[in-house]
């Protein structure tokens, strides 16, 4: 059995999309270790409340929600991961993980595992994804061991630069990224 991280963050309006794959990926048989960026673990919004989310997380994988550096800091020497999913990615976190800072669980969790050289799958959600975002989604492309959901416009004539991952590919995306391959195409038109 396969064992994945995967770390939501602050992008709110996506949580019903990504929570239906986190089921998914349960569904199909992996174990999923639940990580939230400190964001996405505390606030409160108009998309829900933050203890909803998180015992939603814990109940469906049946593990604590890992919130905290060092919760996070042993998924490197401990091994824990055969792969590390980030749905949503926030702009913030895509900036920190292309700068190297490490100063979220989320962004820890990625520099620990990436240190065993094994896969990180990316879902971003921005909307200023083809703005200032745009750097740091090039520079992740082209990382080593790093790979993403398939990702496109979401609404291009009322927000021109915005870009989200279509959440309904990432079982498809992190069978290929197990594999070491990106599944293709990579830019897509979301449904
Ligand atoms: C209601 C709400 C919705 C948000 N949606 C997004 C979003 O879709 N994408 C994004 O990049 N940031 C979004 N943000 C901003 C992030 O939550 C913020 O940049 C935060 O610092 C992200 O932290 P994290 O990346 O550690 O989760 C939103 C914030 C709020 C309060």
């Amino acid at each position: 059995m396969k064992t994945i991280g995967f770390a939501v963050c602050g992008s709110f309006c996506t949580f019903d999309k990504v929570f239906e794959q986190i089921e998914n990926l349960v569904a199909h048989g992996y174990k999923i270790l639940p990580i939230m960026s400190e964001n996405a673990w505390s606030l409160d919004t108009r998309f829900g409340r933050a203890a909803d989310w998180r015992e939603r997380f814990a109940e469906l994988t049946g593990e604590p929600v890992i919130h905290t550096l060092p919760e996070a800091e042993p998924i490197g020497p401990k091994k824990l991961l055969d792969a590390l999913v980030i749905a949503p990615a926030t702009g913030n976190t895509l900036a920190k993980l292309a700068a190297g800072v490490t100063d979220t669980c989320v962004t820890l969790a990625a520099k620990a595992h990436l240190r065993n050289a094994r896969p990180v799958l990316i879902a971003p959600s921005t909307n200023d994804g083809l703005t200032g975002a745009a750097k740091n989604i090039g520079a992740l492309l082209n990382y080593k061991h790093v790979f993403f959901v398939p990702y496109g416009h979401d609404s291009y004539e009322k927000k021109p630069a915005s870009l989200v991952a279509e959440f309904t590919l990432l079982p498809a995306a992190l069978e290929a990224a197990l594999e070491n391959e990106q599944l293709r195409p990579v830019v897509i038109t979301p449904k």
